[in-house]
């Protein structure tokens, strides 16, 4: 029988405390988010400063659950797998200390993981029949790239936003609009009683290149609500939310198809916090199928930020023997694809 690889995911980038042991990259044995939601909700936004400090008080009550609810001691974790960026650099640097202190203490292999590869890899979960090479959408709130994964380490990058990210997007509307953060989840919900063709905001496509812009289309949201307001019309938010989802889905789905054509590739799969839309999933699965390929996506608790996705990850990482040296910084930049 093959030996059994145990990889510990931490996860700290951002909001989200997490720990996860995954079994052989497919097994997930325990996954432990703990969200800060509630608390940043009441700043509108996440505060780095604040966040940081709950990750810390956070970071080993989490990790100890995780290995308590897979029925693992520490001996057993084969690697130790932590996102190192980018995201939030107090934030990754709790996460980054507990796993070095972990990795030094035991002497497993410690993993440096890039979070957007992580949410990518969620997608080995959904579909254990997915293989590179396969297309992939990476929407979270600070990324919205278009990708092609040729292998388990290569990652080719099509196009990126060159402003806001589709998540960025959403919760700065949401917040004009007076929504809670995280603003994706509330849209989506307003929107399912408006009404998307009511009001035709912009699509913003740029020629001859798969980037994405978006910012365009937040100030043609704000415009539009402003100036309906001096007209003394009554606004119909649900409208106005259905309307502006409708426009980020039509450009996200219409940049995917182009490079499903000319990539030729069969599979296309969905990752980071806005992959959680469901509209997206719905209409990027029929904007796929109408090219000829097939939508995979995580499921919603793998969507927004987790470990499992980290452990994932690492394990590919561990089989290629990409260990990392208790130097490793955290680098709030780190690109997709880079070291
Ligand atoms: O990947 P993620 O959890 O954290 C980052 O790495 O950024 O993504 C968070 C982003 C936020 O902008 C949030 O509003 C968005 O994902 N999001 C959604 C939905 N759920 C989360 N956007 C649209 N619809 C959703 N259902
Ligand atoms: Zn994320």
């Amino acid at each position: 029988m093959e030996k059994e690889i145990n990889i510990l995911g931490i996860e700290s980038s951002c909001d989200e405390t997490a720990a996860s042991v995954v079994r052989n990259g497919t097994e997930v044995l325990s996954n432990v988010v703990s969200t800060q939601i509630a608390i940043h909700r009441k700043f509108g936004g996440v505060v780095p400063e604040i966040a940081s400090r709950k990750h810390i008080a956070h970071i080993m009550p989490v990790i100890d659950k995780a290995l308590q609810d897979a029925g693992l001691p520490l001996e057993q974790i084969d690697a130790i797998a932590v996102t190192y960026g980018p995201g939030l650099v107090g934030a990754l640097l709790v996460g980054l200390s507990a796993a070095k202190g972990l990795a030094f203490g035991t002497g497993k292999p410690l993993i440096g993981v890039n979070h957007l590869e992580g949410h990518v890899f969620a997608n080995f979960l959904a579909d254990r029949e997915l293989k590179p090479p396969f297309l992939a959408l990476v929407v979270s709130g600070g990324h919205t790239s278009l990708l092609v994964v040729e292998d388990y380490r290569t990652f080719r990058l099509l196009g990126q936003t060159r402003d806001d990210a589709a998540g960025e997007a959403f919760d700065k509307i949401a917040r004009f609009m007076g929504l809670p953060y995280p603003g994706g989840p509330e849209i989506e919900k307003l929107a399912l009683s408006g009404n998307p063709s009511a009001i035709d905001f912009p699509r913003p496509l740029l020629p001859d290149c798969y980037d994405f812009s978006f910012s365009g289309l937040k100030s043609a949201v704000i415009n539009y609500v402003h100036t309906e307001e001096q007209r003394g019309t009554e606004l119909n938010r649900a409208d106005v939310a259905a309307s502006f989802q409708q426009a980020i889905v039509d450009v996200l789905v219409k940049r995917c198809q182009e490079a499903l054509k000319a990539t030729g590739l069969s599979r296309i799969v969905l990752a980071g916090g806005v992959s959680a839309n469901r509209h997206l999933q719905e209409a990027l699965a029929g904007g796929a199928r109408a090219v000829g390929a097939e939508l995979v996506h995580p499921t919603p608790i793998l969507c927004t930020d987790n470990a499992v996705m980290v452990a994932v990850r690492g394990y590919y990482q561990y089989l290629d023997h990409d260990f990392a040296g208790l130097w490793l910084n955290a680098d709030p930049n780190l690109k997709l694809g880079e070291k």
